[in-house]
Formats: C-alpha cells, structure tokens, sequence
C-alpha cells in the first residue's frame, strides 16, 4: 500500500493518504463496522452513496459463517458484498475474547467456542492470515493476546509477551505466502496492547514497530477504563509509533474521542457506536446527541442535524423518524444509520480540512463549542 502525509497541524494532527488495491483512502478516517460483510441495515450501495473509502469486517464471525471459502468463492468480501471499495478485517482475536464463553489462549493461539452452535474451534497467527487471504480484505490484521482491564501485571506482560511472538509469525507467514503468490495485493497491521501502563505499552510498540508491517494499531482500549486513561495511553503509545506508516486506534469511539485521538497522532478508528446508536434511536448532530424517540420531536418539522448534507436530513423531518422509529419501522434503522455514519465521515473530513489548513485548535474549539462545551 501507499501512504503519504499531506499535512500536519497542532500537536501530533495529521492529514495522509493510505492507497489500497481497492480505494483511496484521506486521513483521518473512520471505518464504518460491517462485521458480515457490510454495515447493518445498509449495502454497498449506501456505503458509496455515503462516501465510505473503507469498512471493517469481522474474521471472527465470517469465519464461522458462512465459512471464508464460501466468500473467497465469490471473489472475496468485495465480490460476495459488492462493495468495491476497501476492507479491514479484524482477526478474531479480539471477537473470540469478548463474544465465547471460556475464550483460552495459549502460546500458540486461542482456542474458543462458536457463538452460534458452542462448536469448538481454534485461531493460531497463521490459521487467521488464511482465513483473512479467502477474504480478500485490504488491511489484514494480525492475532493479538487480549486481557479484561484491571488485570495482574503478569497477565498484561504475558499479553504482550504472547502478541509479539504472534506478530514475528504472522510477518513471517505472510512475506512466505506472498512469495507464493498470495495475499500480494494485502496489508497487514500489528497491534500494540499493554493495558494502561505506560512501561509495557512502549515495550509493546517498540518491539513490534520493529518489524516490517504496513501499519500499526493500539489495541485493547475503550475496554471500560476512564477516558481520560485511554488519551493519556494513546499520547504516550504514539511517540513509540513510525510516521511513515498508518496508526489505527481500534474501536473508538464517539466524536469526542476521535478529536481528542487525532489531535494525538491517530489517522485510523473504527466503532460500532453511529450505527448502533443509530439503532437505539440515538443521532449525532453538530450540537450533540439527540434520543429521536423523545416526544419533543413528534411534531418537529426539522431535520436530525441543521447542517447534515446525508439523505435522511435532506428528505425528512425529525417527526417522521421519530414515528418510524415508535411504530418500530425496519426503515428507521436504514435511515437512522445512514445520517449516523454521514455525520461520522463528514466530522472526518471537516478534521482533514482543520489539519490542511493548519487551524485545528480553531475547529476543536468550534466542534466543543457547539455542543456547549467550553475547552482550551
Ligand atoms: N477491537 C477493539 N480493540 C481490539 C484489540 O485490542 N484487538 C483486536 N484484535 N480487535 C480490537
Ligand atoms: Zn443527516
């Protein structure tokens, strides 16, 4: 893949480029989550209309169905979903921990039962390279060692212990493969864990930024510890991180955190928070968040977000979707979704214009402002 920094701004800001087989992407970028194959409530279709250049898909969940060789044989998640642009796909490390009953990792992977049908199965940093190659997807990533926070210092040194060895393999596996014709078009990123500690964080990324990844992110946070610890761990982790290369910072998280990240050197989030808040009636705006089935907005001829340029707002009232959403119409939840993720991609592109313009702390000061927050 191609990456270059377009700009810089206050702090660690920046502005890149990463270029796929699949699509270009701008930075700072938020992945919509499409864990089977596309978005809930959405297809391929919405996402180019909405202006996606990337989603997330889940190895965990493909895996187990409809099985990746039923995807590859449809030309991968890009053919099977039709959507054209690129795909991360997580590796089903992070899945197995918080989605199976009695996820066990040992040295040599994880061994967790379906979801589904409680059938045991088990991930090693190889076996989720394959399945992730059936896939297709454009950004690979590795299997990493989780640990619930607050946990023992031995199980968080063990995690990063364990992630490293997996990331030597993996990085080992895949130049093999693309020796062998496989996987060439595909990117692989590590990920750094280390909990809240500063000490093992930099061990973490120092001993994987090593290696010879596409990328790299900073896993296992926004898992329950206070935001506050979550900035201050991704202020520390990103000076340990290269410039050339994309900085992912996995599932996070609401528009506070993707200001407050980018601002601390992150180019790359994902969450599920616009689209299942979407769902539970909850929608983003410029002014802050809105619950659209509160009885003010039954007669409410507006539309979600005044400044929203998505579908939704440019056709419909408040009051309309507030009834879809009460009399429980399936097309809420398509119409909720799509002005949620517009609301995401547009609050990332006005960041890229911050960034290129070299005026960020006016735009941070404005985004707070607007929702009624003072902040230097
Ligand atoms: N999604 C959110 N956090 C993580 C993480 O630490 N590891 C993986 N693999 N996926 C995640
Ligand atoms: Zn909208």
């Amino acid at each position: 893949m191609e990456f270059k920094i377009d700009g810089k701004s206050h702090h660690k800001a920046r502005a890149c480029t990463i270029k796929t087989a699949h699509s270009t992407i701008q930075t700072p970028v938020f992945m919509p989550v499409g864990t089977q194959a596309i978005v809930k409530a959405l297809d391929a279709n919405d996402m180019l209309e909405l202006g996606a250049k990337i989603i997330l898909g889940n190895t965990y969940h493909l895996y187990l169905r409809p099985g990746s060789k039923t995807v590859k044989k449809f030309g991968g998640l890009h053919g099977f979903s039709k959507f054209p642009n690129s795909f991360l796909t997580d590796s089903g490390g992070f899945q197995a921990f918080s989605l199976s009953d009695n996820s066990k990792p040992d040295e040599n992977g994880i061994t967790f039962k379906s979801h589904i049908d409680g059938s045991k199965h088990y991930f090693t940093p190889q076996s989720v390279l394959d399945t992730q190659y059936d896939l297709g997807s454009d950004i690979m990533m590795i299997l990493d060692d989780l640990v619930a926070l607050p946990n023992t210092k031995e199980r968080i040194k063990k995690s990063i212990e364990r992630t490293t060895k997996w990331a030597k393999e993996a990085i080992t596996y895949h130049k093999e493969q693309q020796s062998k014709g496989i996987g060439v078009d595909q990117n692989i990123f590590a990920i750094i864990q280390g909990g809240t500690d500063k000490e093992f964080r930099k061990l973490s990324a120092t001993q994987l930024c090593e290696l010879d990844f596409d990328g790299f992110a900073i896993g296992g946070l926004s898992v329950g510890e206070p935001n506050e610890d979550m900035y201050e761990t991704v202020e520390w982790t990103t000076d340990f991180m290269p410039l050339d290369k994309p900085r992912y910072l996995m599932g996070v998280g609401t528009p506070e955190d993707l200001i407050e990240n980018i601002e601390r050197g992150v180019d790359m989030f994902d969450c599920v928070m616009p689209t299942r808040n979407a769902r539970n009636g909850t929608l983003f705006t410029s002014y802050g968040k809105i619950n659209i089935k509160n009885a003010k907005y039954k007669e409410d001829e507006a539309p979600i977000d005044p400044e929203c340029d998505c579908y939704t707002c440019k056709n419909f009232s408040k009051a309309y979707l507030n009834h879809l959403f009460r009399a429980g119409e399936i097309s809420y939840f398509r119409l909720g979704s799509m002005h949620n993720i517009r609301y995401y991609l547009n609050l990332m592109k006005q960041a890229r214009e911050a960034i290129l313009a070299d005026n960020w702390l006016e735009f941070k000061k404005e985004f707070y402002a607007k929702r009624g927050v003072t902040k230097e």
